[in-house]
């Protein structure tokens, strides 16, 4: 951050109280008018995310990739693809970020490259057994000729873990992992090389001047030995499980890189962070990943998968500040991201949807936007009362819902393809923001080009209808954001108010008290001013699906 103004003095731990906006640059803003968004894009909209009051942006993968999974499959970790801009647009971006007090976090996908990878490339070209081999998980297949996998395991977007190779001589050849896509292998981490190479590329965008990282996959790295069989059992979400058996997930021997990791981040000034993307059955096993001498935040996907209940509430919020205070961790809270149903749609489904199905046309129990959003604003002003930092995935400060009925010709997820349409995965919650509600693709660019279609509705929610109306969701989330700035609530400690109806979810921080209705009944409204609510206040009443901060008494 050399010579660049901060919000904070260095070393201040700002990751701790944070509220930390994710751009999934595709659809945020295009400048280029390809119909993809850019980091010139991006840095044409920071002063509305300055206005919007949050302290930091995560962006998703804009480093050279084929795209075959959004960028997720990086075939150069020291440049910018093309399609998002150049090295020079980055810097850019970064200062002018930096400039407007906002910190800047990029996504690191340690886990697997894209096969067009030069490393990948040359893996293809050399022998069984090569060095260049050792870089990934290659195996010999099962069976007489090796026409068998080397396990059972399953991609996580649908198919089998592992391709078949051709040799150089024209011969079928041995196997490579990839936990994801095809065109994603993993890296072998007990692997020398693999680490040094990760050690050159955090360097190279700390010396850039990045806060800090989210780390894709960091339960995944390491592989148990043997890589034994293993077959998930039914009711798993894609991503975790809910089984600690998994012999790709939560390896013990991930937590050394990442020690590694905290001492290489160390010798930088500002406190940069690193932001564990580790889908694990509960918070007590997160909580691993941020030790003291580990990452520093982690992703709270307990507390995003938790319904609209105000028990299963209380009891995540009270776990999830327990047990990452139990290691001197920032407890993290976030509703939404661009792997999961947003909130404005998935608090509204009436049926179970595991993570990375999507809805679709055919989903049954599709949710009623109308109670969506209510919930959604709801959540949102209870989650940013919470002490910790919070994770806000651009769009939901518009209300935006999950887009539903995206033609099947549109969609470009690997999960729809993987799993020949029987998961609709991602794409919508993915689609292009609308920033006018006239104009080309509202907004987004001036040629009206879209990488996935946006819905006419979409103009009711565009920014700038929002801007000056005391009641839109935009609003809502400003005057949250200020509140809880002003009133240092990330900072806080929150006080459990008992005695109130089963329904309601409550609790003290700091100057406020916080009132959520996770019912279906009204019930009173204790004393105290209104801050904010996520409603309309009826004269001493509070609604179902509704949320109050009060202050005094
Ligand atoms: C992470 C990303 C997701 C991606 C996957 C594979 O879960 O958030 O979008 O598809 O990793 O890299």
């Amino acid at each position: 951050m050399d010579g660049v103004s901060s919000p904070e003095a260095p070393g201040s731990e700002w990751w701790r109280t944070a509220v930390i906006y994710q751009i999934y640059p595709r659809s945020f803003a295009d400048r280029s008018g390809d119909g993809i968004g850019d980091l010139p894009g991006v840095t044409s909209r920071l002063d509305d995310l300055s206005a919007l009051g949050v302290d930091a942006i995560w962006l998703s993968p804009f480093q050279r990739s084929p795209q075959k999974d959004a960028g997720y499959d990086v075939s150069d970790y020291c440049d910018v693809d093309p399609i998002f801009g150049t090295l020079a647009d980055f810097d850019e971006m970064l200062a002018q970020a930096h400039a407007r007090g906002i910190r800047v976090i990029v996504d690191l996908v340690p886990n697997h490259s894209s096969d067009q990878h030069v490393w990948f490339r040359d893996a293809l070209a050399a022998a069984p057994g090569s060095p260049e081999r050792a870089r990934y998980i290659f195996r010999d297949g099962k069976g007489p000729q090796g026409e068998e996998p080397p396990n059972n395991w399953e991609s996580v977007f649908g198919g089998p873990a592992w391709t078949r190779v051709t040799e150089a001589d024209g011969t079928p050849g041995q196997w490579y992992l990839h936990l994801f896509d095809t065109s994603q292998p993993d890296f072998d981490w007990t692997n020398d090389e693999v680490r040094q190479e990760f050690r050159r590329i955090l360097r190279f965008w700390l010396d850039r001047g990045v806060d800090g990282f989210r780390v894709d996959v960091a339960h995944g790295l390491v592989k148990k030995e043997g890589l034994p069989d293993y077959t998930p059992p039914t009711d798993a979400g894609s991503m975790g499980g809910g089984e600690t058996a998994v012999p790709y997930w939560g390896q013990d021997g991930v937590h050394e890189i990442y020690r590694d990791w905290h001492e290489l981040l160390a010798e930088y000034d500002g406190a940069r962070a690193l932001c564990a993307e580790a889908w694990l059955p509960s918070v007590a096993q997160t909580a691993l990943w941020v030790r003291p001498d580990e990452m520093h935040q982690a992703f709270n996907f307990e507390y995003l998968e938790t319904p609209w209940d105000a028990q299963k509430l209380r009891l995540v919020i009270a776990d999830s500040l327990a047990g990452f205070g139990a290691v001197g961790a920032p407890s993290t809270w976030v509703l939404s991201n661009h792997d999961v149903v947003r909130h404005a749609s998935r608090l509204a489904l009436t049926v179970e949807n595991p993570q990375g199905y999507g809805i679709g046309p055919r989903t049954p129990g599709k949710p009623d936007p109308v109670v969506g959003l209510r919930r959604a604003r709801a959540a949102t002003t209870l989650m940013l009362a919470l002490p910790g930092s919070a994770y806000l995935y651009q769009g939901e400060e518009l209300g935006l819902p999950e887009v539903i009925d995206l033609p099947d010709s549109a969609r470009q997820d690997p999960t729809w393809f993987r799993t020949h349409g029987e998961r609709y995965g991602r794409d919508g919650c993915r689609v292009p923001l609308p920033w006018t509600a006239d104009g080309p693709s509202y907004g987004f660019n001036d040629t009206g080009e879209s990488w996935l279609p946006q819905p006419t509705q979409w103009a009711a929610f565009a920014r700038d209808v929002q801007r000056d109306d005391p009641d839109s969701t935009l609003t809502l989330y400003k005057t949250l954001l200020a509140e809880r700035r002003a009133r240092g609530l990330g900072a806080g400690q929150l006080e459990w108010i008992d005695g109130l109806p089963e329904h309601v979810v409550a609790f003290r921080n700091g100057s406020i008290t916080v009132v959520a209705n996770v019912g279906t009944e009204p019930v009173p409204l204790p004393g105290g001013t209104v801050v904010v609510s996520s409603g309309p206040v009826a004269s001493g009443i509070l609604s179902p699906d509704q949320t109050v901060w009060l202050a005094g008494d």
